[in-house]
């Protein structure tokens, strides 16, 4: 997409988002540049445990991971594959052939295949700029017909950022790309206790805070619109029924946000939506998986049971070993 077209679909989300109700934006948009760096400080931060657990779930089974992807493997990750768990993966596995990060940010696709190739010569590198939200053909996907297998490494917990019905589609896409006998890794993070998810998504540094208000900083200054800044506060809620932590935007007294001849009134306390990430139990992921058509052969969780990784595969497809 160019970035006139860019801007506009954001504008357009932001202008339906506010209309709506309740009130959203969707979170995607939390990640321009400051936004990344802030995430980038929230996995740093001491009650934000998802990165930290992902990492030693890495860590405790690579090699069992490993066995499992067997031999030249083609492995498609959907981020740009810049941190260390990727280099990790791809240095436990038996002669990987192929390696195909999709990300959006051309920026980042480039400084992470630098780094990657130079870390992994042997490893053939084909970077995708795409969003890996929407579909992409195979012919944009170089798929490599002379690997043994397809892996989709999704680690981080991502797909809880998605609605249900949106993971649900997005891992049946996912089980397309994989292909008779590939298999998706899926990094997902477990259900636990309000209070602790709470303060995972509230830090005492304030971090998710400026995290999520942010994202009004971007609209101000991408839309040029006229909004308070300091009449917002971040606030993390757990949806106890949707077994999910939601992040708003609540107006802290009668504001308003105009755009271009847009105006929307809040009144105190009305919020705006800027992210849901879902918390799952083994079963509830199982079953997520199953209506994607996909079974879970192969649950492995981190050693302080926080955060969960799941091989899947397409039911009746099996491996041929
Ligand atoms: C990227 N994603 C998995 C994070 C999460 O935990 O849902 C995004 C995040 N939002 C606030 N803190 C982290």
């Amino acid at each position: 997409m160019s970035l006139d077209s860019e801007s506009e679909r954001f504008r357009e989300d932001v202008l339906a988002g506010l209309s709506a109700e309740p009130r959203s934006i969707p979170c995607k948009y939390l990640y321009d540049a400051s936004g990344s760096a802030l995430f980038e400080q929230i996995c740093e931060t001491p009650e934000y445990y998802v990165t930290r657990a992902d990492l030693a779930l890495h860590e405790a089974h690579l090699d069992e991971i490993a066995s499992m992807i067997g031999p030249d493997a083609h492995v498609i990750e959907l981020g740009s594959g810049a941190g260390i768990k990727t280099r990790r993966l791809l240095a436990s596995l038996e002669s990987p052939r192929t390696y195909t990060p999709i990300e959006i940010s051309d920026a980042a696709l480039a400084q992470s295949t630098r780094d990657l190739e130079s870390a992994f010569p042997d490893i053939e590198i084909r970077p995708v700029q795409a969003d890996y939200t929407q579909p992409i053909a195979d012919s944009e996907l170089l798929l490599d017909p002379a690997a043994r297998r397809r892996i989709v490494y999704f680690p981080g917990s991502t797909i809880s950022n998605f609605e249900r019905h949106q993971a649900i589609d997005f891992l049946a896409r996912l089980s397309g790309i994989a292909g008779t006998g590939g298999a998706l890794l899926i990094g997902v993070d477990l259900v636990k206790p309000a209070e602790r998810l709470i303060a995972a998504y509230d830090d005492a540094g304030g971090i998710t805070a400026a995290f999520n208000r942010n994202l009004l900083e971007r609209v101000r200054r991408e839309l040029d619109a006229q909004v308070d800044l300091g009449a917002f506060a971040h606030e993390a809620r757990y949806n106890e029924s949707r077994e999910r932590i939601e992040m708003h935007l609540v107006a802290q007294h009668p504001t308003r946000i105009v755009i271009d001849d847009h105006v929307f009134e809040f009144e105190q306390g009305e919020s705006i939506h800027t992210e849901n990430s879902h918390k799952y139990s083994v079963d509830s992921f199982r079953k997520l998986a199953a209506e994607a058509g996909l079974t879970s052969e192969k649950v492995w969780f981190d050693p302080d049971g926080l955060f969960s990784m799941h091989w899947l595969t397409a039911e009746g497809g099996g491996f041929e070993v």
